[in-house]
């Protein structure tokens, strides 16, 4: 079956999709995006999704292309069109396509394209019970990180340095010495006391909504966790370190930089958050490991 693209208001094969090449987001990277998680034909944190797509475009000044409500059936049509079970949902606006110049112009429509494929969330059961490596590598990222711009160019970077370097992912180091987050993720650690910690939200890096969602169930489960910037030395003498995503809901932080974190193997405190992540992924979408 072909994949289909959804391109301003159309169902196309994806090889025949296309938008201008006069797009902002092509010329200048002048868009925003997110990436929402399937599981079992159901969103997962759909409504955080929305609230933060709305607040990107808000902070770049693009319109909404249409309603939540309208979004959410463009969506559901998507899906099914591409008969997705588990996937991985990808939208994307643009402020629109015009003749190259840096202003906004006027009296132009953002471009609205959504994607969609198969993804398989089971291979990070495998992922979760041996852990992940992660590199570091300096943030050189621009300052208003917290808005989902499609201006990745750093990040894909640092994702190719860990890549090569055989690593699952690069944690981004701040010129204080703080770990930011990760070129797609956010970071955890557990501190030797017991209390986990992770950056509070703030322009230095992007609000994940598994974040959000992993300090709702925190809270709910009276495990204590502490807003708090970290540093690279911090995280190397935690007792356990993970990181949190869409596409890799919880997943243990073994090895950083070649260092052993802890005793080298995944902890109980990041054991039992992703077994709360995983019972939250059944309640509201019904998916099994
Ligand atoms: N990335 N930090 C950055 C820089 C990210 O790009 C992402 C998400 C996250 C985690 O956010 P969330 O929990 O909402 O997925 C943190 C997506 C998955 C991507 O670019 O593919």
């Amino acid at each position: 079956m072909p994949r289909l693209a959804y391109v301003d208001g159309r169902l196309t094969p994806l090889g025949d999709a296309k938008v201008s090449v006069e797009d902002r987001g092509f010329q200048f990277a002048d868009g925003v995006y997110e990436v929402v998680a399937v599981l079992n034909a159901a969103l997962l944190d759909w409504p955080g999704h929305l609230t933060r797509l709305a607040r990107s475009l808000a902070e770049l000044w693009i319109a909404a292309p249409m309603s939540d409500a309208a979004l959410s059936m463009v969506t559901a049509r998507v899906l099914k069109a591409n008969r997705i079970r588990d996937g991985l949902l990808y939208i994307q606006v643009t402020r629109g396509a015009a003749r190259r110049d840096h202003p906004f112009p006027s009296g132009v429509r953002p471009t609205l394209v959504m994607t969609a494929r198969p993804f398989d969330f089971r291979q990070r059961v495998g992922q979760q019970a041996s852990g992940i490596a992660v590199i570091t590598q300096p943030d050189i990222r621009w300052t208003r990180r917290d808005i989902k711009s499609v201006s990745l160019l750093p990040n894909v970077l640092a994702k190719q340095a860990a890549k090569a370097a055989g690593a699952f992912e690069a944690w981004l180091v701040d010129d204080d010495g703080a770990v930011t987050e990760g070129s797609s993720t956010n970071a955890w650690i557990v501190r030797d006391d017991g209390v986990v910690v992770t950056r509070p939200l703030s322009n230095s890096i992007l609000a994940g909504v598994m974040r959000d969602t992993l300090l709702r169930l925190a809270g709910e489960h009276q495990i204590r966790v502490e807003e708090a910037a970290f540093s690279l030395d911090e995280a190397l003498a935690a007792r356990e370190a993970f990181l949190t995503s869409t596409t890799a809901p919880c997943l243990p932080v073994v090895r950083i930089d070649g260092q052993a974190i802890g005793d080298g193997q995944p902890g109980p405190v990041t054991a039992k958050l992703a077994e709360l992540l995983w019972l939250e992924i059944e309640r509201q979408t019904g998916f099994r490991r």
